[in-house]
């Protein structure tokens, strides 16, 4: 090339939970049969679509309007439906007009950080969702800026690392939070993120809460509409991929809370509405779906079906490992995903698994080379029990472990997945 051609920020996008996919298909080329328990996809790990929310679909592929493009913000009617929810929630109020239809909340993320200025930040936790901190770095090679979720605390935010970052650090501009989070499973209380707010007031911040599992959680999980206050610009990302669940659908919707308060947010705002027009707009029958489905008096009882379930397999992950020597296993509060962390020190680079099969043995003994220890972990874990797993180190932090989710629908196969995982990671301490 007569010049290069890569932005110099393409580095910083990594997506470990999918990267680990293509190392396990190089992996299971030698024979090796894969489980896997790394991807967040509700129907890919067995989940059935419910009946009557099928129907629904089925009825609006009948209707032409349904195969058409719609308005650049999305479908006029789902978009006042989806406000009015906001409202009954009593927090602050919008219309359809600050709701923003998108191809998926992580379509969504590369925008919001994008359209903020190269040199402006955007501070969030660690481990922290890589869609997220990826997007938010590549824009001028940076280093994240993070605050940590405390494992040793039940995954409690440290807030007062939080504000000052913020305090000593003037290029922060908004803060993002996953609620209920990915990795962690954590779910921030109202005092948290009144506090959060509070810090995001006093220094003139926006904020943006991802909230893809808000309707996944095993207590109660707030709205950012419901803390954020009427003197706060704040961004809610929602979606319908983990809820129907309908990932393959590619339906999100931002929630721009505050929007006319400030001229540079409401500038930013318009800058989101532009490049969403420049696309002409999102995929149009899942929109269509959402009032007839969100709307249905069998919704409430399915969410609440399914985050009972979720909270059921969360307990069985935490029985299953909570009594192994140097690991740090916490109770989840929602979404589905369940971390386990080890202590300081206790993984090098020596650990290893039995692996019969010789050509995979060499390959894993290649790919190990120079990786980080919770990645080696995952590597011999793939290559002997046939299990693949996300290191934790792929979520933007310093703590080694590895997530796993809880969605393997078949009972016996996800508790026998869970047992086999458990025992490998003993032999593999002891080895
Ligand atoms: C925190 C978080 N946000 C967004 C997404 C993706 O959402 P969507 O399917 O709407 O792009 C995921 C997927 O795993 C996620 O964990």
């Amino acid at each position: 090339m007569r010049t290069d051609i890569v932005h110099e920020g393409a580095a910083h996008l990594e997506y470990e939970i999918r990267h680990i996919v293509e190392d396990a298909h190089r992996i299971r080329a030698t024979g090796v049969d894969i489980t896997w328990e790394n991807i967040g996809d509700p129907i890919e790990m067995g989940e059935p679509v419910e009946p009557w929310i099928k129907e629904i679909v089925q009825e609006l592929v009948n209707s032409d309007s349904s195969w058409a493009y719609c308005h650049s913000r999305g479908v006029l009617q789902s978009r006042e439906f989806l406000a009015q929810e906001v409202n009954k929630r009593g927090g602050v109020q919008i219309t359809a007009n600050d709701i923003l239809f998108v191809n998926g909340i992580a379509d969504a993320v590369d925008k919001i950080y994008d359209l903020i200025r190269k040199d402006a930040r955007v501070i969030m936790p660690s481990p922290s969702y890589p869609t997220h901190i990826s997007n938010e770095s590549k824009r001028g090679r940076y280093t994240n800026i993070t605050f940590p979720l405390d494992p040793k605390n039940n995954w409690k935010p440290d807030l007062e690392n939080l504000r000052n970052h913020i305090k000593y650090n003037e290029q922060i501009v908004g803060i993002a939070l996953v609620n209920p989070d990915n990795p962690t499973g954590m779910v921030y209380t109202r005092e948290e993120l009144e506090e959060i707010v509070a810090i995001a007031r006093e220094y003139g911040l926006f904020v943006i809460c991802d909230e893809i599992y808000a309707h996944i959680n095993f207590n109660k999980s707030l709205h950012l509409s419901e803390f954020l206050g009427n003197d706060v610009p704040g961004i809610a990302l929602r979606g319908i991929s983990k809820e129907y669940p309908w990932p393959g659908a590619r339906c999100g919707w931002l929630e721009i809370l505050n929007g006319n308060l400030n001229a540079d947010f409401a500038e930013y705002v318009k800058a989101l509405v532009n490049s969403k027009m420049m696309e002409v707009c999102s995929t149009t029958l899942p929109q269509m779906s959402i009032p007839k489905i969100v709307g249905d008096p069998r919704y409430p009882d399915h969410l609440r079906k399914r985050s009972e379930m979720f909270k059921k397999r969360a307990e069985e992950a935490y029985n299953t490992f909570k009594d192994i020597d140097g690991l740090i296993v916490n109770r989840t509060s929602g979404a589905f995903y369940f971390c386990v962390v080890f202590e300081d020190g206790i993984l090098n680079d020596r650990q290893t698994l039995p692996i019969e099969n010789q050509k995979t043995r060499e390959l894993i003994e290649s790919m190990v080379e120079g990786v980080s220890v919770d990645k080696r972990l995952v590597y011999y874990l793939i290559g002997s029990a046939g299990i693949c797993v996300t290191p934790l180190s792929g979520f933007h932090t310093s703590l080694k472990g590895f997530r796993i989710t809880l969605l393997r629908h078949d009972d016996e196969k996800r508790r026998d997945t869970l047992a086999k995982i458990a025992e490998n990671v003993k032999k593999y301490l002891q080895s």
